[in-house]
């Protein structure tokens, strides 16, 4: 019998909503696309962005910039990261995350993952007294145990930043995932919850800090500008000594992420729907293992994870082709080359690691798969069903 071939487009964002492309018109009939055209004393979108984050999250300071990356490497320099040092952060995350570090001339230090894809607390805690600073990606959505982590950093002095780019909304036991490091990075890039295509989000209490992320932005000497800034005192200390490194976002960008950001909790529950239903219809999959999700973790996922533990690498490679045969798209952690915006820590060779087998087991039955919003529950269960299919007949092969 022919098999059923899965017809979703995994790349295919839903269309903006109306208010933003409103919105988006009202910023290009105007003219005024840079956020400091304002006239002193109005609100671009940019500063009412920052505002309406800060206020989100429950953050005292908030900053938009041009992506999330560039995000990252703002709250590294501005915690006074440079050449030489060492910065821990995750093996499985994303590349722009060691980029950041490597970016500024800084040695990426990398901590291993656990089979609930969070970092590892007990290789976390041998590596503390490595570095100053951790920049803790909370990679695909998956929170560690936040309580126990800031414990190991207030111990050894570690200073967190988060990279929240796939947990804008997540809370770990009540807490806004953002809230526990010194300051949180978000992204904004179209595969996130928030699309302007390109755009990042900064938020912290620490007043000198945020001064300095918003001079580091390219703030000129328009600081006054911004939604959720410190007071003029806070920059007075720092603004002959921060260099301009042009990142600002735009009222265009910033326009079109603000009715977004007020439907955001509606559309991490859609989000949240999607993955359950899959999560459901992968239940019992021999060989399959499925992410445990501790109650304290109130994710918001907009992609899917599970492992195919101690399989062969042949093995594992066959499910993918099988999927993408049936038009499901897997991405393997595992696969001896980077594809697509798949890679891993020893992929990265401008970062030496010592290898780490507790990790690399992981990275080798890791598939990951995105979940569009353009999906319906429907969809999750033909998926989840191709999957249990090809799984079931590779594991025979
Ligand atoms: C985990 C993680 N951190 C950071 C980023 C950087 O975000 P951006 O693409 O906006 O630079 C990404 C982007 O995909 C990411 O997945």
């Amino acid at each position: 019998m022919e098999k059923d071939v899965f017809s979703g487009q995994f790349t295919q964002a839903e269309p903006l909503p109306d208010a933003a492309i409103a919105a988006a018109l009202r910023v290009m009939q105007s003219g005024q696309l840079h956020r400091y055209t304002a006239a002193p004393g109005a609100l671009s979108d940019v500063a009412a962005l920052e505002g309406e984050f800060a206020t989100y999250i429950g953050a005292r300071h908030a900053l938009a910039v041009a992506s999330g990356g560039y995000a990252l490497a703002t709250a590294l320099r501005a915690l006074g990261v440079g050449p030489g040092d060492r910065v821990l952060t995750n093996a499985f995350t994303l590349a722009p995350v060691p980029g950041a570090i490597a970016g500024l001339g800084a040695v990426p230090v990398f901590v291993g993952v656990t089979e609930r894809l969070v970092i590892d607390l007990d290789d976390l805690a041998a590596k503390a007294g490595a570095a100053r600073v951790l920049l803790l990606s909370h990679m695909r959505g998956h929170i560690a145990d936040m309580d126990q982590l800031m414990r190991i950093a207030d111990a050894t002095g570690l200073i967190v930043i988060e990279d929240c780019a796939h947990t804008m909304g997540a809370r770990w036991n009540g807490v806004m995932s953002g809230r526990h490091g010194r300051i949180a990075a978000y992204s904004t890039q179209t595969y996130k919850h928030l699309n302007s295509g390109e755009g990042g989000l900064l938020i912290t209490d620490d007043a000198a800090l945020a001064a300095k992320m918003i001079v580091l932005s390219g703030s000129y000497m328009l600081y006054d500008r911004h939604g959720a800034a410190p007071g003029a005192a806070a920059f007075e200390a720092l603004k002959y000594d921060t260099p301009n490194l042009s990142g600002r976002m735009d009222n265009l960008r910033a326009a079109v992420l603000r009715p977004q950001l007020a439907a955001l909790d509606a559309q991490c529950a859609r989000w949240n729907a999607l993955y359950r239903a899959l999560e459901a219809g992968l239940a019992g999959v021999a060989g399959l293992t499925l992410i445990a999700r501790p109650e304290a973790e109130a994710y918001v996922m907009s992609s899917f994870q599970f492992l195919l533990l101690d399989w062969d690498a042949a093995a594992v490679a066959d499910v993918v082709a099988r999927a993408k045969a049936r038009g499901v798209e897997l991405k393997w952690f595992g696969a001896p080359d980077p594809a697509g915006f798949t890679s891993r820590y020893n992929h990265w060779h401008y970062a030496p690691a010592a290898p780490m087998p507790a990790t690399d087991r992981v990275l080798a039955g890791l598939l990951d798969m995105r979940l569009p919003l353009s999906f319906s529950r429907e969809d999750c269960g033909t998926i989840a069903r191709i999957i249990r299919e090809e799984v079931a007949a590779a594991a025979l092969a």
